[in-house]
């Protein structure tokens, strides 16, 4: 008969509760296709007080040493955070040879590449399929169902809460700081959002995926993020009338040796696959050369998704699937040679607010061609003399860096009353 897998799970919050129940409603099918029993044999969090029940399990005070708890498998590690106890529990776990399960993206982000050398070396494995996009299992499609494919481009929408803010925003016309704050009631937002809507916690999950996409060495430090709290009801609006929708994008792609990343908010259209992509939903959308272009979407967070994706991992260990962290051994990721941003091309999305009177449009229009940019479209509409209103342009394809100066230009204009908006314009 063969031996039970045997777990101990650090942090028994949402997804650590969540786990603790999928592992039992469900015993019987996971039992089946694990072909052995998943034991969990030890717990831990700050406090024994519980609503499940955890009588069975063996209590340890100090998480760090989980480990330890006898002829454990693997230590699941759902604490989070990218030092710290998470950190201790990662590394101690591996280095005396026990397999990882976690969801700790901002652990991944700053620290894997670090963990997956300890990994290797310790012949254990790093798994973490719920760190990115929570219920759906992209990690293992990039790393398993599509390892055939030569992989040119991943687009994601990797975060619920502002997928959430920018639909509601769409959908009432009300402005960010409003939705935000109804986003927060409704336990969608963590009452410090800063992570979620400075795109933060996106970007963790994008520099997973650009390493799997591409077997770069995963580097946080190297990708430029723009969250959405500039974003307004207005540009909502707008993106709305030219036939798009606004969504955080992360986008990485690979031109000739080179790779992209970044993750900033982006114009869609609104039929496209990410377009269509409301409210908590995330979506990957990748470009393969063999597979063409698959769309993952399902829900990115919440207790069972996020629990489904870590028990999916604890049943790979126990059948005894071993896969190198980022999709190839550590010693064959790369170094990034990354894509200077400012000399990437798209077209673009300009908001400028700008006092209504004569001769405001022909100063901006001539900083965009003293920029080598050339106008696609222009909207204003209703006129207030004399008060500050807002103009949208759209622009053929320009270097990122020539809008910025524009931008930068136009805003030192004695008529232009707030920083400009930009947003790409991505054709999916
Ligand atoms: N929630 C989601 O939807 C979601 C989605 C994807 C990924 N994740 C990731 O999953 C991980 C867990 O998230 P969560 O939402 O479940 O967090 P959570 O609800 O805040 O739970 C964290 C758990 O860690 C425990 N903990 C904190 N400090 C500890 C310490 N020093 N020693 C032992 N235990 C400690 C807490 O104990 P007490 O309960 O006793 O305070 C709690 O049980 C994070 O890495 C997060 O980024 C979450």
């Amino acid at each position: 008969m063969t031996q039970p897998f045997r777990i101990a799970i650090a942090g028994l919050g949402t997804v650590g509760t969540g786990v603790v129940e999928i592992l039992t409603q469900n015993e019987d099918i996971i039992t089946q296709r694990a072909g052995r029993e998943i034991e969990i044999v030890a717990v831990s969090a700050r406090n024994k007080d519980r609503d499940i029940d955890i009588s069975k399990y063996r209590w340890v005070d100090n998480a760090a040493e989980i480990y330890k708890s006898e002829g454990v498998d693997a230590v699941v590690e759902l604490i989070g955070g990218s030092e710290g106890i998470a950190a201790d529990v990662v590394r101690n776990s591996l280095d005396n040879k026990c397999h990882v399960v976690t969801a700790n993206k901002a652990l991944l982000a700053h620290q894997g590449l670090a963990l997956a050398e300890m990994a290797e070396h310790n012949g254990v494995c790093l798994m973490y399929e719920a760190a990115v996009a929570g219920g759906i299992p992209i990690i293992k499609a990039m790393r398993e169902g599509l390892a055939a494919n030569e992989f040119s481009s991943v687009y994601g929408i990797l975060n619920g809460t502002c997928n959430y803010i920018l639909t509601k925003m769409q959908k009432t016309g009300r402005d960010f700081a409003d939705i935000l704050q109804e986003a927060q009631d409704l336990g969608y937002a963590e009452s410090d959002p800063t992570l979620d809507i400075e795109g933060i916690d996106a970007a963790h999950k994008l520099c997973l995926l650009a390493s799997i996409a591409f077997g770069v060495k995963p580097d946080f430090d190297a990708l430029k993020t723009t969250g959405i709290t500039h974003i307004n009801a207005t540009d909502i609006k707008f993106a709305d009338e030219f036939g798009y929708r606004i969504k955080l994008l992360g986008i990485t792609r690979r031109i000739d040796d080179k790779v992209m990343q970044i993750l900033e908010p982006c114009l869609v259209p609104t039929n496209s696959p990410l377009g269509m992509i409301d409210d908590v939903y995330n979506a990957v959308y990748v470009e393969g050369n063999f597979v063409e272009t698959p769309l993952f979407t399902g829900k990115g967070a919440g207790k069972g998704p996020t629990a489904s994706s870590v028990v999916a991992d604890i049943i790979d260990l126990a059948r005894g699937k071993n896969i190198p962290t980022f999709g190839i051994p550590v010693n064959k990721l790369v170094e990034g040679q990354w894509i200077d941003v400012g000399e990437t091309t798209s077209r673009y999305y300009l908001r400028i607010m700008v006092t209504d009177k004569p001769g405001v449009i022909a100063s901006v229009a001539a900083i965009l061609r003293d920029n080598d940019i050339s106008i696609e479209g222009m909207v204003q509409t209703g006129r207030d003399p004399g008060q500050s209103v807002p103009v949208v342009l759209t622009l053929h394809e320009a270097r990122h860096a020539d809008v910025q100066k524009a931008a930068q230009g136009i805003e030192r204009l004695e008529c232009c009353s707030e920083k400009p908006c930009i947003m790409r314009i991505e054709e999916l």
